[in-house]
């Protein structure tokens, strides 16, 4: 049965990375209780810059233990302004104890972003011993709301969308006149957990449409873990537009 949204509204921004910390470091403590491990998939753009600098001063994380991924990524270099790796690596993986041999980032330096998105699926399939067909089940993806209803790299309109068998694509993004390495939608609803992050006004109208227009047809929405849980941690501002059932 498809996830349905848990949604959780915060007053402040402070508030919102506090509680989405506390969360982070939870399932991580469970997971490596359970597992041994963590296996996380960070998102971009610019909302979980202030997570992952706040978890970065957090003593409870066991970093030694946690396995990153990126759900997605620009096509661009290392140390590119627009790497997602770049952001996540100078706000947090630079500053504490993660091994590096757990640090698995998108090749993105690939001139082929085809080639790069290849290359990034054998990476899961070998770290997660899949068989032919099957998805990874991460502990917990981490992802965002763009103004146009985008989640990860899976953009309105874009072939990704309907992508059913490759565990990561290079997206092909008009407005960007760019490819994107995105994660797909079996991957992201094969997750134990799905948490997604809003803040601010200017996430109020889509977080609308989004939570409450389930005829818009947006990307965000297929988001829906078949065996797992879904987080919305959204700050008031972001929350701003939703109707009292929610707000
Ligand atoms: C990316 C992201 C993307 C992001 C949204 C929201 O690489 O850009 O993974 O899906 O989450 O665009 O971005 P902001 O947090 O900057 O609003």
């Amino acid at each position: 049965m498809p996830a349905q949204p848990e949604i959780r509204i915060l007053k402040t921004a402070p508030e919102l990375f506090e509680a989405a910390a506390a969360e982070f470091a939870a399932q991580a403590s469970q997971a490596v209780r359970g597992n041994g491990r963590f296996t996380v998939a960070l998102s971009g753009g610019s909302t979980p810059k202030t997570l992952y600098s706040l978890l970065a001063t957090k003593p409870n994380i066991p970093w030694d233990k946690i396995c990153f991924f990126w759900g997605d990524e620009r096509h661009v270099p290392l140390d590119h302004p627009e790497s997602n790796y770049r952001m996540a690596n100078a706000a947090m993986l630079s500053k504490v104890p993660v091994r590096p041999e757990n640090i698995f980032r998108v090749h993105s330096e690939e001139k082929d972003a085809a080639a790069g998105a290849l290359q990034y699926e054998q990476v899961l399939k070998d770290f997660f011993h899949l068989s032919p067909g099957e998805f990874p089940r991460f502990d917990l993806i981490l992802l965002g709301v763009g103004p146009d209803g985008h989640s990860a790299s899976l953009f309105p309109g874009t072939s990704a969308l309907n992508e059913t068998r490759h565990l990561v694509v290079a997206n092909w993004v008009p407005k960007f006149n760019t490819h994107r390495i995105t994660f797909t939608f079996p991957v992201l609803n094969a997750a134990a957990c799905v948490l997604f992050l809003a803040s601010g006004a200017d996430k109020a109208p889509i977080l609308h449409q989004v939570l409450e227009n389930s005829a818009a047809g947006l990307p965000s929405q297929k988001v829906r873990p078949s065996n797992g849980k879904l987080i919305w941690l959204v700050d008031g501002a972001a929350a701003s537009a939703l109707s009292p059932r929610n707000g």
